[in-house]
Formats: structure tokens, sequence, C-alpha cells
């Protein structure tokens, strides 16, 4: 898979992050409630150890609740604490300050018998590209801030964004990847739209996505393209041959042909990404804690 990504980037964020780590309190994890181990950064673990750690599963409106509820049982198991949101409503955001202040109760109760009630708690937000991590720090700090760029090239210096008179965050600019070496995980960022569509041609992309959904979501897949029954799978045929067959029966009931009354699989898998993205065909986890 032809994924970019950028090590000169990737560095210089690292760089930040080991620069910056012992000016907070704790740090802020938004991972994408979809895909959260796919749209993690594993260095994050060691970057930030030692530090009280908030995970946010965000876009929790566009995964299966049952997924979400694993994976926030999940991530508690791990000692994290656990703040469930759908950013872009406004959803879960508004218990942030909140969760830090619970996350750090004993560090403030130690402020708080040294007279320093007042301290102001300081938190790193972290997270790849399209998470919504942006829309997330919108929403609790209650205004547009600045986007922090995340192109590579494009140099921002970290800004603190207050969020009420005792808590701050520090908006990280850079990118993190997350690791790329598992075919999984750069299918899985490419079906959310966290990386560009050109990885894969966009057939092969709809080709595996079909049969994912025909494995963990058929009912979707038949509701959605009005299917009575989906093509049974032959023995020994791979995902992107029966995911290929499943993309001509949806796109035979569209009516999606071309000449010679084939089907144009290629609009058929541009389409169904879309309707994927779009939540049109339900909500999906795509991984599930092993
Ligand atoms: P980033 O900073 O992590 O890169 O992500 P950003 O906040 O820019 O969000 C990327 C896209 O995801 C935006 O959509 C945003 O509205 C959407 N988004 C963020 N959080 C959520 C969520 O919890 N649920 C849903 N459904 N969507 C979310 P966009 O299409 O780029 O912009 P817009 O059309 O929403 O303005």
């Amino acid at each position: 898979m032809n994924i970019q990504w950028y090590p000169g980037h990737m560095t210089k964020t690292r760089r930040m992050i080991v620069d910056q780590i012992k000016n907070v309190d704790a740090v802020c994890e938004i991972l994408d409630s979809r895909i959260p181990i796919s749209s993690r950064n594993p260095d994050i673990d060691v970057l930030t150890e030692g530090k009280p750690r908030l995970i946010v599963l965000n876009r929790v409106d566009q995964a299966d609740p049952e997924g979400t509820k694993q994976w926030a049982a999940y991530f508690r198991a791990k000692g994290y604490a656990v703040l469930e949101s759908d950013a872009k409503a406004g959803v879960g955001t508004t218990k942030f300050a909140a969760a830090i202040r619970e996350l750090l109760a004993d560090k403030l109760r130690a402020y708080a018998e040294k007279g320093m009630a007042g301290r102001v708690v300081r938190v790193m937000i972290l997270g790849i590209p399209n998470v919504g991590k942006s829309t997330f720090i919108n929403k609790i700090a209650g205004r547009k801030t600045a986007k922090t760029e995340d192109r590579p090239g494009v140099t921002r210096s970290k800004q603190w964004v207050p969020i009420d008179r005792g808590l701050e965050l520090l908006d990280t600019p850079g990118i993190l990847w997350p690791k790329f070496e598992d075919q999984s995980v750069g299918l899985n960022l490419a079906y959310t739209g966290a990386v560009k569509d050109d990885i894969l041609d966009i057939e092969t992309l709809g080709c595996h996505l079909m049969c994912y959904l025909s494995e963990h979501y058929p009912e979707n897949l038949k509701t959605g393209y009005k299917l009575t029954a989906l093509p049974e799978r032959e023995e020994e045929e791979n995902d992107v041959a029966y995911g290929y067959r499943l993309l001509e029966a949806a796109g035979r009931k569209r009516g999606f042909l071309i000449s010679g009354g084939e089907v144009d699989t290629e609009r058929m898998a541009k389409i169904l990404l879309d309707e994927f993205r779009g939540g049109k065909l339900g909500r999906f986890t795509l991984e599930l804690p092993q």
C-alpha cells in the first residue's frame, strides 16, 4: 500500500511532545471509536509514560454501540479514564472538564492541602489526523480555535487553549501517524477517510470493504443494497474476488450498468465508500478488542 508518511515531521512532533510533557498534568488521547487501535500512535505510550491519561472515544455516533461498549471496558481495564464523545454534535464533550478533574483527583486534593487550590490544570491533547481533534477542542473551548496545522511543511507553534478558569489544553501541532505495518490498519484508515483514497485503487478498497461488511454486518449490506441474500462465498475465494462479486450484485441492483450489460463496479465502489462514510449504511466498528 502506498501510504505517504512523513518521518521528518513525525520526529519534530515527537520532540515537541518530549519537550512539553513536563508542563502538563495529564494527556488526553483522541481516538476514532470505529478503529481505536488503527487510529492510535503506539509511541504515545512511551512518550507520555507516567502521565494520567484520558482516552476520548470520538465519533461514537458513527460506531456500533456494542463495539464502543467493549472498547470503553478494554481501555478502563488498562487503567485509563474513558470519555465517549460525538464532538460534532457536542455529545460527551461537556463531561470533559469533570473527567479530567476526576482523573487528577488525588493531585488536586494535594494542591488544595498545600493552599494551591487555584492552580491551573494543563492537559496535552494528542491524536492522529481525522479523529476529530479540532472539532473536539472547539466544542470544549466553546469557540473556534485556530486549527493547528497537521500538514507537513507547515509549522505552527503549540497553542494553549483555555477551557475554564482552572483548565488549559495544549493543542499540539504536527502529525502523528499510527503504524502502518499491518495491512488492516491501512485499510481501516482508508475506509474511514483518514488517509486519501489513492493508497489503493478505489475498486480494490471497495472490494475489501464489501468483504468485511459481508462477514460482520451482512444485514446492513442486504438492507442498504436491497439484496435478498448475499452471494455465497466460494471455497478459497480471496477477499478481493468475493468483494468484487458483492460490488457487482449491489451495482446491478442500483442499475449501474455499462455497455454490454456489465456492472460499473468502480462507480459502485465509490458509492459504497461514500455511503459508508456518510453513515447511510449504519454504524460500524471495524475492529474489536482481541
Ligand atoms: P482532526 O482535527 O482530527 O483532523 O479532525 P477534524 O476535527 O477536522 O474533523 C474531521 C471531520 O470529522 C470533520 O468533518 C468533522 O466535522 C468530523 N467529525 C469530528 N468529530 C466527529 C464526530 O464525533 N462525529 C461525526 N459524525 N463527525 C465528526 P468535515 O466533513 O471535514 O467537516 P464538516 O462538514 O463537519 O464541517
